[in-house]
């Protein structure tokens, strides 16, 4: 079937190398994971320059939930490029800033008035919330959890707590921030099982953080992901996320909810948040929300806006083009029930990757919620030694096979691929993770 994988070129193949020993010369370190160089993409599917054709997992890290190249927003970006593309939205007033503010507020949880700044990346997101809450609270401190990813700008990496290598030699960050473990109940940090735990890493918040750490009168903000997602695709239990919320409410500490990775559409809900049955105060978005665009925003509570014209503001924020990306985005989601698909193609993959579970004793959990899975491996099920040399092995071999794969966490794999996944493409991804771990573990 042509919307599968086909390798005709082991990669990264004659051009793919070129491009890379070129990528490699004159491009800063990064965080590269395969020897994939694509040239174009379609639903799916990637185009390697050699002549693969890729079922893509990954979504340019969770970025192209509609799918690459969607027909309506490329559209839109084509014809509003042709019009205008920029002039500061900032200082001045464009239609379609304000109509794509009026839609983000209404699909953003939560019937309470609310307002929209936006930005052009998830860590501005994360600045924006900082510098909000810390305006409108006059409060200096923050909390985050062990194990989050809010970005890697100074202020964002203060927030960062996933892997040492994010933070090492960046220090000093920003001060004031504190981090509470999370609910990572596979590896439960008090060595506790859930539900008879009675949520303890909640209650230790007020219980020992908040006698003996942190003033809670000081606190401005506290930044969650609805689901972790750099660290690992860590599902919460809901009502320790509900008990987040009251501690929050009872010390007058303003949550922020960070659905960069978990938002437009991920999970099978609009936001992440919507599994919990929790509002937040404050909304961090981007990644989905331009369908490749790159543009973000955070949508607050009316009564937290600066209120001051020069306190917070930027230059490209809702550039024109990216806003008529973001519009044709947030369209085609509600068109096409991208969300109903995420959550019926979520299940799908969830229940095929139990079953996968099954054959291969390494694969010691699988969570997630919609379209944003994950298997965790290791090298006992018992003891839960992490099995990373696998998972990495897992990845290489997988896109030998056509599937292109991202790691999260210390130790898992992530499934996140567009929302417009067909039921034989989630198939076809299982049937390759399976042979991938057959050839890993030889
Ligand atoms: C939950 C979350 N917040 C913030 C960010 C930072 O986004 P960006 O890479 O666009 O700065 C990410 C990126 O992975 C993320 O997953």
């Amino acid at each position: 079937m042509d919307d599968l994988p086909e390798i005709v070129t082991p990669p990264p193949g004659p051009k793919g190398q070129e491009i890379i020993d070129k990528d490699s010369r004159f491009i800063a370190t990064t965080t590269k994971t395969s020897p994939v160089a694509v040239y174009k993409a379609k639903g799916a599917l990637v185009w390697g320059v050699d002549g693969n054709r890729y079922l893509d997992f990954t979504s340019g890290i969770g970025v192209t939930n509609t799918g690459h190249c969607h027909p309506k927003v490329v559209k839109a970006v084509q014809d509003q490029a042709a019009e205008l593309m920029h002039f500061a939205g900032t200082d001045f007033y464009y239609a379609i800033q304000a109509n794509l503010a009026q839609r983000l507020t209404e699909i953003a949880p939560g019937k309470g008035a609310k307002k929209v700044f936006y930005t052009n990346s998830g860590a501005e997101s994360v600045e924006a919330a900082i510098k909000l809450s810390r305006w409108s609270s006059q409060r200096k401190r923050f909390l985050a959890f062990v194990g989050a990813f809010h970005g890697r700008t100074i202020g964002a990496l203060s927030l960062t707590a996933s892997k040492v290598v994010q933070r090492e030699r960046f220090v000093p960050t920003m001060p004031g921030a504190s981090h509470v473990p999370f609910a990572y109940c596979y590896r439960c940090p008090y060595k506790m099982e859930y539900p008879s735990c009675d949520i303890w890493c909640a209650k230790i918040i007020e219980e020992v953080y908040f006698q003996q750490l942190v003033p809670p009168a000081e606190v401005a903000a506290l930044f969650m992901e609805p689901v972790q997602g750099e660290g690992g695709y860590i599902v919460p239990p809901s009502d320790w996320v509900s008990e987040i919320r009251a501690i929050c409410d009872r010390h007058g500490i303003l949550m922020v909810d960070d659905e960069v990775q978990a938002g437009f559409g991920r999970t099978g809900t609009w936001f992440g948040i919507e599994h919990h049955g929790v509002e937040a105060d404050i909304y961090c978005m981007a990644k989905g929300m331009g369908s490749g665009l790159p543009i973000g925003c955070i949508v607050f509570r009316e009564d937290l806006d600066w209120r001051v014209q020069g306190a917070h503001s930027n230059t490209y924020g809702g550039n024109l083009v990216a806003s008529a990306a973001a519009m044709a985005t947030i369209e085609a989601i509600e068109e096409e029930d991208m969300v109903g698909n995420s959550a019926r193609m979520g299940a799908h993959l969830h229940k095929r990757l139990l079953e996968l579970q099954e054959e291969h004793d390494e694969i010691g959990d699988v969570r997630g919620l919609g379209l944003m899975q994950a298997t965790e491996f290791v090298k006992d099920r018992r003891t839960k030694e992490r099995a990373i040399d696998l998972r990495d092995k897992v990845t290489v071999e997988a896109y030998k096979r056509g599937l292109i794969m991202l790691p999260c966490g210390k130790n898992s794999m992530r499934y996140i691929p567009p929302l417009v996944i067909k039921e034989h493409q989630v198939d076809a991804a299982v049937e390759i993770i399976d042979e991938s771990l057959k050839a890993a573990k030889k």
